[in-house]
């Protein structure tokens, strides 16, 4: 088990684990094979062999079936007692390793693959290229649960220090206030108890190169995708970011939610900063979040989505059903709840997001691209059919009309 999950964390897709799993299982099928003809649990070879060959634990498994099935070979035989498993049994001539030794050696690499399991799982960047550094465990921040730095990039990867951007000086007026406003509210450290987020010159810079393998690499020039972002975005709000395609919509999201670690500057919603893992921790409790590609399973069916994400937020299990049958009817998705979500159109997927992201009463809502869905959470909000929403974050690039 623990070898399984030691090996799972280099993999990233579903798809390529069935190969991976079948690929070790035929190996350990080769393996097991050669350990049961003899090698290299006996006297003609070195231990050394024996370590390494033990680390693989199909292969002990298989001298301890090795063992058992010498020891219960004929009727007469009476097998290997609980007692016994300490001592050499009469049929072995070259007694290398009993079946105690085996049971002690499972157990030690069982903790041996779990540690280096959750090790890898941390600095193996994830889908988004997140990972801890190399020597996380050794910073005192990750066991307080006190922040703890997260790094982009592979685990070979060849970008030296990115120079920071420059911050684009807005042209606005308007703008121009806003910057100065919240850069003399971040200098004084205070912020206004109506303002839900602040952000302090966010800044958002990929890293301009990418590794081809171990060896090799290609630069390419960092970029800049958002540069320094002052606002203040006040509560019991809609508000909503405007861009063209590019313009780091979904980059400002993707660092406000976590998804991806900020560049430069800070933002602190409800308070909490997005820097630190405790205050994210924090923020992820009270968000909602409506990312823009749909994240949904095609065999589930919407109140199948809307009852496992509400158990995942916790919600208590007597209020999951009728939360999720009240969601569904404010993104008017009741007479399709009980249809699977892979025959929906675009717009049911949207309005589906969008009823996950408001589950449990979120204070904040980040809405990425709602499109379809638009018109009926604004007319819901206008109405007030969602009081708890205290601000909601939108994300538009084409249909301004609907928001004018
Ligand atoms: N993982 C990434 N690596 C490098 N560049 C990226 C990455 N994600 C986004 N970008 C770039 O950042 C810019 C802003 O992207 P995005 O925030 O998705 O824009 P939008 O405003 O359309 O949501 C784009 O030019 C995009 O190419
Ligand atoms: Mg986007």
């Amino acid at each position: 088990l623990g070898f399984a999950f030691m090996i799972s964390t280099f993999v990233a897709k579903a798809a390529s684990a069935t190969t991976v799993g079948f690929a070790i299982f035929i190996i350990g099928f080769l393996t097991q094979l050669v350990t049961t003809f003899g090698f290299p649990y006996s006297n003609t070879y070195e231990a050394y062999y024996r370590t390494i060959w033990s680390f693989f634990p199909p292969n002990v498994f298989a001298q301890a079936l090795n063992i058992l099935g010498k020891a219960t070979a004929t009727p007469e035989d009476k097998g290997i007692s609980w007692n016994q498993r300490k001592t050499c049994q009469s049929f072995e001539t070259d007694c290398i390793i009993t079946v105690d030794d085996i049971y002690i050696w499972l157990i030690s690499t069982f903790f041996l693959w779990f540690i280096l399991a959750i090790y890898f799982d941390n600095i193996i960047p994830n889908v988004n290229g997140v990972r801890k550094s190399v020597f996380y465990f050794l910073t005192p921040s990750y066991w307080t649960g006190k922040g703890g730095k997260m790094r982009e990039g592979g685990l070979c990867s060849c970008f030296g220090s990115n120079r920071p951007a420059d911050d684009a000086s807005p042209t606005d007026e308007d703008v121009l206030t806003e910057e100065n406003l919240v850069k003399e509210q971040a200098a004084g450290n205070e912020v206004d108890p109506g303002v839900a987020v602040q952000i302090r010159g966010l800044r958002k810079t990929y890293p301009g190169s990418f590794n081809m393998g171990c060896c090799k690499c290609r630069t390419t020039k960092p970029f800049h995708s958002v540069k320094g972002l002052w606002v203040n975005l006040e509560k019991d709000q809609l508000f909503c970011l405007l861009g063209p395609n590019g313009a780091g919509k979904t980059t400002t999201i993707s660092c406000l939610t976590g998804i991806t670690p900020i560049t430069g500057g800070d933002a602190l919603i409800y308070g909490h900063s997005v820097r630190s893992t405790a205050g994210m921790s924090n923020i992820r409790r009270m968000i909602g979040v409506c990312p823009q590609f749909d994240i949904l399973w095609d065999a589930l069916t919407a109140k199948e989505h809307m009852e496992l994400f509400a158990s995942i937020k916790g919600l208590p299990s007597s209020t999951i059903k009728s939360v999720a049958e009240q969601s569904l009817a404010q993104v008017k998705l009741s007479q399709a709840a009980n249809v699977r979500a892979g025959s929906y159109s675009g717009g049911m997927k949207r309005r589906l997001s969008v009823a996950i992201a408001l589950i449990g009463d979120p204070k904040l809502v980040f809405l990425d691209e709602p499109v379809e869905t638009c018109q009926i959470f604004i007319s819901s909000l206008v109405t007030h059919k969602m009081p708890h929403v205290n601000l909601t974050i939108y994300i538009l690039h084409r249909q301004l009309a609907w928001i004018q």
